[in-house]
């Protein structure tokens, strides 16, 4: 039969045999490629998804190696409505997760899959989250009908033979189906971007650690070891072994002396964490560089030493285009000079990619993401606001030497920022691990086109992680503070917000490379040489204590982007209670006294709260 005689013989393990060999016979394809992850496979899948129509290859001259895809316009980010965890008690999932019992699930999901492979190749790609064969990896076996997850997958995660001899006669790996939703009859030609445009489903079993997604080939929803593996279902392992799977970029900071300090942020998803990842410091601050470890999915494990070690489980980037420029992030513009792989940007007329924010004038003429004629007048926009870019880590220039580092970095401090237009300031210091996991627990942000929803409403993110937390978010706070007291000396926690407008809409701080002078003033605080003053939601620096140096950026501005209104305020911990009510039967006991001590602080604060003026300036 088709279904054994596929496996080849070098995968030894049980489980995995007679998973795929299950999986075959529900799904039925034509064929089945068990993926090596080698360069030729690579190119040949990439020469296909030309012939099918769905890459487009760039101009070699102007963006070797590289390809373009559109996808179906009801496929063009997560779709959280339609992403589950199925855990055997739906308390366990908790109200901020959808949730269906889980042999429901299965009986649906299996009509689903039955013969969802038919006229379709079926490829096995084995997968390490993080250093193959490191005690610190996971690793995972997708089952995929979409060539595009494929090659995505290569240039994401560790990928290929190696990772079969790293599983060797093993039984622990993770699970992953998935399915267009598109089956071929004989003779019914395939279209560009196949997907199921009305059905869908993201669905985790966190007990059994298995993912099986049916109907999308868009990004988080497809690439199974990104949000499904590495975030909902390493947030359960995590929960169980004592450590932490984060939304959170890794960096490492290194200053005039060369002392490197390396933070972990977690801002939701298009709130800047590719952005802050490969952050180049205004010329002016001198001697300080930043580099990257890793730009969304942090593992963050405590060690013998006392200290946080956090490692990037990702091999590549997935990252947002619009807005991507040499000035806003010129490393990540030559990241992606050559071998990557553009997802619903739009195409010029001489064969290179083009998205709102790019450098220099629009083109005069492209087609857009939808495969429309586009000028600048017409009204639409060229690239989707989600659209993205997929290429592989080591072409950052700005890597860090230890970003493969199985021990991972020491962590110093975590910092977390929402995209607030109003209410919070550019950055203030929480008092301790408490006050900084209340903090992160309350976070707001106005939702962006990564998910689909309302954009620009707020709503509550702890951690930015609601849309990538497997289980209840209460129990999830209570680990935050269990974690805490795994530390002699907890690292520092800071809230930034880089996204405050004023009354005209605009955005009141510079941001990107910007952003610098309140990283320095983080890193100099977690070891301890800058000061700060005490405001009504913890420490905040004065216009004294950042380096200004090449920046005009006034006292006055200064002291409007760090305003604490009091009413304001009174009415955020008035919404932080919806948070708390909705998590009501897990929430931690330390939350509700955060508050009370919040709220006393705030009590005594004048009505308009800015940090005092000291006078001098550092130059
Ligand atoms: P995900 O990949 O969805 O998790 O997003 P991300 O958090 O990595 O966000 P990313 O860095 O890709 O930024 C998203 C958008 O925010 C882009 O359009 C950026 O140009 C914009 N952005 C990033 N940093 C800043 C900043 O400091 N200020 C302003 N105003 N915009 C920013
Ligand atoms: C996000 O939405 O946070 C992303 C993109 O990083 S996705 O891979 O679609 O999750
Ligand atoms: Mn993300």
């Amino acid at each position: 039969m088709l279904a054994t005689n596929k496996i080849p013989p070098h995968v030894k393990s049980a489980r995995l045999k007679t998973w795929v060999t299950e999986m075959i016979a529900l799904c039925k394809p034509a064929d089945v490629h068990w993926c090596d992850g080698s360069q030729e496979e690579y190119d040949d899948l990439c020469e296909q998804l030309v012939a099918a129509g769905t890459f487009k290859r760039l101009n070699p001259e102007k963006r070797p190696g590289s390809f373009l895809a559109w996808s179906d316009p009801s496929d063009v980010a997560r779709v959280e409505d339609r992403t589950y965890i199925c855990s055997t008690k739906k308390e366990d999932a908790g109200p901020t997760n959808n949730w269906v019992d889980p042999r429901e699930m299965k009986a649906t999901l299996t009509k689903l899959f039955d013969g969802s492979m038919t006229g379709r190749t079926m490829y096995v790609i084995p997968f390490s989250m993080g250093p193959i064969g490191s005690n610190i990896s996971y690793i995972g076996y997708e089952i995929t009908d979409s060539p595009y997850v494929v090659v995505n997958m290569k240039l994401m995660t560790r990928m290929g033979r190696q990772v079969d001899e790293a599983l060797g006669e093993s039984d622990v790996f993770v699970p992953c189906l998935h399915s267009v939703g598109m089956p071929l009859s004989p003779g019914q030609k395939d279209i560009s971007w196949p997907c199921n445009p009305t059905v869908k489903y993201i669905v985790h079993f966190p007990e059994e650690r298995l993912i099986w997604s049916y109907g999308s080939g868009y990004g988080g929803n497809a690439l199974l070891g990104k949000k499904c593996l590495a975030l909902r279902i390493a947030s359960v392992i995590g929960r169980d072994e004592g450590w932490m799977a984060e939304h959170m970029l890794i960096l490492g900071v290194t200053d005039p002396k060369g002392r490197k300090t390396y933070v972990a942020a977690a801002f939701p998803s298009a709130c800047g964490k590719t952005n802050f990842a490969m952050l180049i410091p205004p010329k002016e601050i001198e001697g300080w560089k930043v580099s990257t470890i890793g730009d969304d999915i942090a593992w963050l494990k405590p060690a013998s030493d006392g200290k946080l070690y956090a490692i990037n489980p990702e091999a590549g980037y997935f990252g947002v285009a619009p807005g991507t420029n040499y000035k806003t992030n010129p490393n990540a513009m030559r990241t992606i000079e050559k071998n990557t792989i553009f997802t619903n940007v739009a195409l010029t007329d001489d064969g290179d990619v083009w998205w709102e924010g790019m450098d220099g004038d629009p083109p005069a003429h492209a087609i857009d993401w939808q495969g429309k004629e586009w000028t600048p007048d017409c009204g639409r926009k060229a690239a989707h606001p989600n659209s993205r870019f997929t290429v592989h880590a080591s072409q950052n220039p700005a890597i860090d030497p230890a970003w493969e580092d199985p021990k991972g970095v020491p962590i110093s401090a975590l910092i977390f920022g929402g995209r607030r237009s109003t209410v919070t300031p550019l950055v203030y210091q929480p008092l301790s691990w408490a006050f900084g996991v209340y903090a992160a627990a309350t976070m707001g942000s106005e939702m962006t086109a990564a998910a689909f929803g309302n954009i620009g409403e707020v709503r509550r993110d702890p951690m930015a992680m609601v849309p990538f937390c497997g289980y209840h978010m209460g129990t999830y706070f209570n680990h935050w503070f269990h974690m805490g007291r795994k530390f002699p000396i907890p690292p520092r926690i800071f809230c930034v917000n880089w996204f405050r407008k004023d009354k005209d809409g605009k955005f009141l701080w510079p941001g990107f490379g910007e952003n610098m002078r309140v990283l320095k003033w983080i890193v100099e605080r977690a070891n301890g040489s800058a000061r700060a003053v005490e405001g009504p939601l913890g420490y905040a620096p004065t216009y004294e204590d950042l380096d200004w140096r090449g920046s005009d950026f006034t006292h006055e501005q200064f002291e409007e982007v760090m305003s604490v209104d009091r009413a304001e305020w009174m009415k955020e911990i008035l919404s932080h209670d919806e948070l708390f009510i909705k998590l009501y039967d897990r929430l931690p006991k330390e939350i509700l006294s955060v508050r009370d001590l919040l709220l006393s602080g705030l009590y005594r604060s004048p009505n308009r709260w800015q940090p005092p003026d000291y006078g001098t300036v550092n130059s």
